[in-house]
């Protein structure tokens, strides 16, 4: 097992380096450069490939050259198709031939932020959609091989958002410099705009596009897939908000800094599987302690739509950090300090009444918590909150069903604060668990406690009213008694009411009495 565990490794490896080869076009070394490289490259590896090759199963042996003579055949079937250039790329000055790399600059960008780059910018965005493509992503989206819209290192003003002219395209990468909305631009439009424009498309001449481009008689169910954005500043100059997502499929927003919105940083609406990793956004530039904070409004992020990712991503200036209205997100590694609770701000925003289905794990909430409106489906782990940062309930019905609040860390300052609020009513409750948590200087809240009661006397009260999360709702209770005495007395439960556990013995007793309540299952 293990034998051949490493030779899977070692042909794995093997291959690596005749794919590498085979990029570099040069075929006729592949055996001898590659034997080097293992050899001598690799260090165990390679030794162990090469005891491999010498001493393992004639079996490994064959499937390995099998392997490598397929891939051969198929490098002489299709020779130098890797980097061909496109036959009705209309030249422009906006790219060296045959590359697809639609510089900004040479579009007349002006890198500055001096003058408007609006068109020049538009017209970089349009090229690079009609670029030839090559077969599709998902049925219907034409993918673009990765054509990249170079923004250069520069700085451009924008006074329009900026839009691909047509939908139904994918596979592109827009990145490197700032863009920032001039003093005339929308309050409600975004810097970039991944939808269907109809002004845009009337206003473009009309498109050469090629036959495999049919774009508007598409039947995709979404606008866009594997579009990524890299490497960018959105300044809204207090306009507009930064990349607004609509219908689209596996967006990525890597390594953005997106500032001065006043609506959204980002906004996704339907579609799925945006991801969202390693970005900054903040309406103002602050780090903390802001004498504005009080001002901030808008929102870092809105997921209106399922299955997207939030990971590692900071927020440190907005009303809400971030506003969830779509199911089965998942966010990771947030920190959160826009607005603190104190001044009405809102780190999490769950508007998901009656069907939540997210998880909140590995962040830190920064002076400001999460609202979840009818939890239902909610995992809240290992995360942080800092400065009495606490979560609240809100009822719209008044349900709260399968909610995990477990291994967080709670730290306040005495003011006693509880670490989970309702915020109204809660009559339809079942499977909450808020347990396990790390709570200093703030009240604990938990669905599952434990008491002990100590007494000389026949009757004995354990009362949770402090702990728990829900009033007057117990559905289980373990108990026992110890006694020290000689007596053996019958004892029994009284009453379960109010968060309190009545126990009773038929005759006094010096007893401890150990009391065990969970409000989250049975029913
Ligand atoms: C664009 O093409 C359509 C036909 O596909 C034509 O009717 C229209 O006049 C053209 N517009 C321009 C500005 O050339
Ligand atoms: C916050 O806003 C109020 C009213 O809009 C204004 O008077 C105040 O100066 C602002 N504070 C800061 C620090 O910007
Ligand atoms: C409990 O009561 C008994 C008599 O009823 C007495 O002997 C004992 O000292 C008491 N123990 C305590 C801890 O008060
Ligand atoms: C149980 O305790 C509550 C107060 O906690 C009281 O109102 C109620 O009457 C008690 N029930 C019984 C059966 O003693």
């Amino acid at each position: 097992m293990k034998g051949s565990l490493l030779t899977t490794k070692a042909l794995l490896l093997f291959l690596n380096c005749v794919m590498i080869i085979e990029l570099m076009g040069h075929l006729m070394v592949i055996e001898v450069y590659g034997a080097n490289s293992m050899a001598t490259n690799h260090g165990s590896s390679g030794r162990l490939l090469h005891e491999n090759q010498h001493h393992g199963s004639n079996s490994n042996n064959h499937l390995l050259k099998r392997k490598m003579q397929t891939i051969k055949d198929s490098i002489a079937a299709r020779p130098s198709t890797l980097i061909s250039p496109s036959p009705n790329l209309a030249p422009s000055t906006g790219h060296i031939t045959g590359s697809r790399v639609y510089h900004v600059t040479s579009y007349g960008a002006d890198p500055t932020g001096k003058t408007d780059s609006t068109e020049a910018l538009l017209k970089a965005f349009s090229e690079a959609s009609k670029s030839i493509s090559n077969g599709f992503l998902i049925d219907g989206i034409n993918n673009l091989g990765g054509v990249e819209i170079h923004l250069n290192g520069g700085i451009y003003l924008i006074s329009r958002p900026l839009q691909f002219p047509t939908a139904y395209i994918g596979n592109i990468l827009i990145h490197g410099g700032t863009l920032k909305a001039s003093d005339n631009f929308a309050t409600d439009r975004y810097l970039i705009e991944l939808s269907v424009s109809s002004s845009s498309q009337s206003n473009q001449e009309n498109t050469t596009s090629s036959p495999n481009q049919k774009l508007s008689t598409s039947t995709a169910a979404y606008n866009f897939e594997y579009i990524t954005f890299r490497d960018l500043m959105l300044d809204c100059n207090y306009k507009g908000g930064g990349i607004a997502v609509a219908n689209s499929l596996r967006i990525g927003i890597d390594n953005c800094y997106i500032v001065h919105f006043m609506s959204e940083g980002i906004r996704v609406d339907g579609g799925h599987e945006t991801m969202i990793r390693s970005s900054y956004l903040g309406q103002h530039i602050t780090a903390g302690s802001d004498p504005g904070e009080k001002n901030f409004t808008g929102t870092g992020i809105s997921l209106a739509g399922n299955d997207n990712v939030v990971s590692d991503v900071i927020v440190f200036s907005a009303d809400t950090g971030i506003i969830l209205s779509g199911q089965a997100n998942l966010l990771s590694g947030v920190h959160l300090y826009n607005k603190a609770t104190g001044f009405g701000g809102t780190g999490i925003y769950l508007k998901l009444a009656g069907l939540t289905q997210t998880r909140i794990v590995n962040s830190y909430l920064d002076y400001t918590g999460i609202v979840a409106e009818d939890p239902v489906q909610l995992i809240i782990a290992n995360n942080f909150f800092l400065g009495d940062a606490f979560i609240s309930f809100k009822s719209v019905k008044g349900v709260a069903n399968g909610v995990n609040i477990v291994d967080n860390i709670f730290s306040g300052s005495g003011n006693g604060i509880d670490i989970v609020q309702l915020n109204g009513p809660f009559g339809d409750v079942d499977e909450i668990l808020v347990d396990r948590n790390s709570v200093k200087g703030m009240n604990v809240k938990a669905t599952v406690a434990k008491v002990a009661v100590q007494g000389n006397g026949s009757s004995w009260t354990a009362d949770f009213r402090k702990i728990l999360l829900f009033p007057n709702l117990i559905k289980h209770v373990q108990y026992t008694l110890s006694t020290s005495g000689n007596a053996f007395p019958n004892y029994a439960l009284r009453n379960v009411s109010e968060n309190q556990v009545v126990i009773e013995s038929n005759v006094p007793a010096t007893t401890s009495v150990y009391v065990m309540v969970d409000q989250g299952f049975g029913s």
